[in-house]
């Protein structure tokens, strides 16, 4: 029988939206040589792929066997969805908001479970989402919840579609992220919110640097060298 004490590690990042739990957890995945899941890229390749298709976003039963069957490859730094890179498409609004809009359907949570707990391999996985620390990776041995001011989320947001070539609008992507957060909080299943035994990070007034330097310090004093 394999216990948890043999599965690899696994460290969450959970959050609201562009509170940089991406840059985050991929950082810290590279300084431990482990893999990342970006789980909130599955609801919005899910989202992707029933728009490709024109599948009505209320049909929860072809959405989750969308779901179920996504052809994705991540590959580097790219995402592939049927062979097609859609890692700049994957980012803009529109699909984050019809993902958070789809993300509140238990059949569609069902379907990406599984493929979510395959990412844990050897040596570890960081995993960043909404419900990584309560729902898929309840076991995780150190879980992180990270939050920001709301206007500062919107400002990084922008400035990233903004260097990354797409348009963007400050106020519009302000009262966007307002209401993500109040479905992402408010839904009944799998609600974005904090394990018991996460510890809190609010990075508003922190660069990267000190954000990752706060989640390597809490590794260490789980990992004490003796
Ligand atoms: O993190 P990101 O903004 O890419 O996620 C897009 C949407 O997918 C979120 O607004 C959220 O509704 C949903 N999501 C989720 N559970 C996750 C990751 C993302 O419900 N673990």
């Amino acid at each position: 029988m394999i216990t948890n004490l043999q599965l690899p590690s696994v460290i969450t990042v959970d959050g609201p939206s562009a509170s940089g739990k991406g840059t985050l957890a991929d950082t810290i995945a590279q300084k431990l040589g482990w893999h990342w899941l970006d789980s909130g890229a599955l609801y919005r390749l899910s989202a992707l792929s029933i728009m490709n298709n024109g599948i009505p976003p209320d049909n929860e039963t072809k959405i989750a066997d969308a779901a179920r069957n996504l052809n994705v490859c991540f590959k580097n730094q790219q995402v592939l969805l049927d062979n097609d890179d859609v890692s700049d498409s994957l980012r803009q609004e529109e699909v984050g908001a019809l993902a958070s809009r789809i993300a509140t359907y238990p059949l569609l949570r069902e379907a990406l479970l599984e493929r979510q707990r395959a990412f844990r391999k050897a040596p570890g996985l960081v995993a960043d989402g909404r419900d990584m620390g309560t729902v898929i990776f309840p076991d995780a041995k150190l879980k992180i919840f990270l939050v920001a001011d709301v206007g500062k989320r919107a400002e990084r947001r922008y400035k990233q579609l903004i260097e990354k070539g797409i348009s963007a609008n400050l106020s519009v992507l302000l009262e966007e992220l307002r209401l993500r957060d109040e479905r992402d909080m408010n839904r009944s299943l799998a609600p974005l919110a904090p394990a018991p035994d996460a510890k809190i990070i609010d990075s508003s007034n922190l660069t990267v640097n000190e954000t990752v330097a706060r989640v390597m310090a809490y590794w260490a004093e789980l990992n004490p060298v003796t």
